[in-house]
């Protein structure tokens, strides 16, 4: 079951820059950072509330943020709503015809994640998440 919004993530040049902005300007915790060599991406997660803001950099332009970047600029890249129960959420949007992007849940920075096509959802970049216990 879907039950909040665990994360909005935002494509960015620079963390560096970008940290300026969401932890020192807004005041925002930084509660972890990762490099993905896997998601060629730079990840830095800042708490807000029951929420987390992810920033994302690209390791190169030949990576998905990257290109996304090259083809839309900084801004809004996904928006990840946290379920209980992933493996049951996923079967189901397949049974209603949801365009899906992973087929199956991999193991992402928050936990088994998935991605929904932003055909089937009048063009967010959704992701589903179920965080460990
Ligand atoms: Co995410």
């Amino acid at each position: 079951m879907i039950q909040k919004i665990h994360h909005v993530a935002i494509a960015v040049q620079s963390l560096e820059d970008a940290l300026r902005f969401y932890r020192d300007t807004l005041g925002l915790p930084v509660h972890e950072q990762a490099t993905r060599e896997d998601q060629g991406v730079k990840a830095v997660v800042l708490t807000i509330g029951q929420s987390e803001i992810e920033l994302l950099e690209p390791l190169g332009p030949d990576t998905p943020v990257g290109r996304f970047l090259e083809r839309r600029g900084e801004g809004l890249h996904h928006i990840c709503f946290q379920t209980d129960d992933i493996d049951k959420d996923l079967a189901e949007l397949k049974a209603k015809d949801v365009e899906l992007i992973d087929q199956e849940p991999r193991q992402g920075l928050v936990g088994r994640i998935c991605f929904l096509h932003p055909r089937s959802t009048k063009g967010v970049l959704l992701e589903l998440a179920q965080p460990p216990e």
